[in-house]
């Protein structure tokens, strides 16, 4: 899948990628989150700059340098990605929704550290839903002919999953990869299928997370040109 020469086949164009994976706090120092490192949204933003994108990177707590000739935007909660996604999917021809945001949050955020009483047992802690950024884009599509993409970790039924997702998210892509032992999280490599809205299928063999991220910018490009 190494591409020899880039091809600007992304010049002119502006691609808005979430990475990472949002931490929603429950006091100053705790916070629920996800094991998700960023790595497959980072490779996403690399390799549309070397197509000749212009890129808007929205790192949600990824442990990562900002890459060059990017603009970066950090944000903490799934509520701040998604003021930032919506804000950035204006202008954009594509938005890639590779962060791995929390489908909930802590219904109360104490402002001071939560303590221990002796001999009482811990309050459950109560959640709300978060909102749902890639439907929600994929919904308004706020540019005419602005493709989405969405990334699925799933571990059963990996496919019928995928193609029900795609659906229900309103999405023109779905990544899907299987999580196992040594795919997907904190890992360099990756394995996955593209499901296009279309019908398509294209699996991606397993390899650099590069890899991938080309594959994705080739079926954007496509759709891109067809819408
Ligand atoms: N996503 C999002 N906003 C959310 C949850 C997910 O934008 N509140 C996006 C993710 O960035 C990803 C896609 O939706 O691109 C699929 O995420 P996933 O967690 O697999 O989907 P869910 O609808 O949350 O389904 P599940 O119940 O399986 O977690
Ligand atoms: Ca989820």
């Amino acid at each position: 899948l190494a591409r020899g020469t880039a091809e600007a086949d992304l010049a002119g164009r502006h691609v808005v990628i979430s990475a990472g994976g949002t931490r929603e706090p429950l006091d100053p120092v705790r916070f629920l989150g996800n094991r998700s490192s960023g790595k497959q949204g980072y490779a996403l933003a690399r390799t549309a700059a070397a197509r000749g994108a212009r890129v808007t990177l929205l790192s949600a707590n990824a442990a990562l340098a900002d890459p060059a000739g990017v603009d970066v935007v950090h944000v903490g909660t799934a509520v701040q990605l998604r003021e930032a996604v919506l804000k950035a999917a204006t202008d954009a021809d594509a938005v890639v929704m590779a962060a791995a945001v929390a489908d909930f949050r802590p219904t109360q955020y104490a402002a001071g550290k939560i303590k221990k009483k002796d001999g009482q047992e811990p309050d459950p802690i109560a959640l709300t839903r978060n909102p749902d950024i890639l439907a929600e884009v994929a919904a308004e599509r706020p540019r005419a002919g602005q493709v989405v993409v969405g990334f699925a970790a799933e571990t059963d039924e990996v496919l019928v999953n995928g193609r029900a997702k795609l659906r229900r998210k309103g999405c023109d892509l779905l990544v899907v990869n299987e999580v196992g032992e040594r795919k997907t999280f904190g890992s360099e490599e990756n394995e996955a299928v593209v499901l296009g809205a279309d019908g398509s299928e294209t699996p991606v063999p397993y390899g650099p997370k590069e890899g991938l991220a080309d594959t994705v910018w080739d079926l954007v490009v496509e759709r891109i040109d067809r819408g």
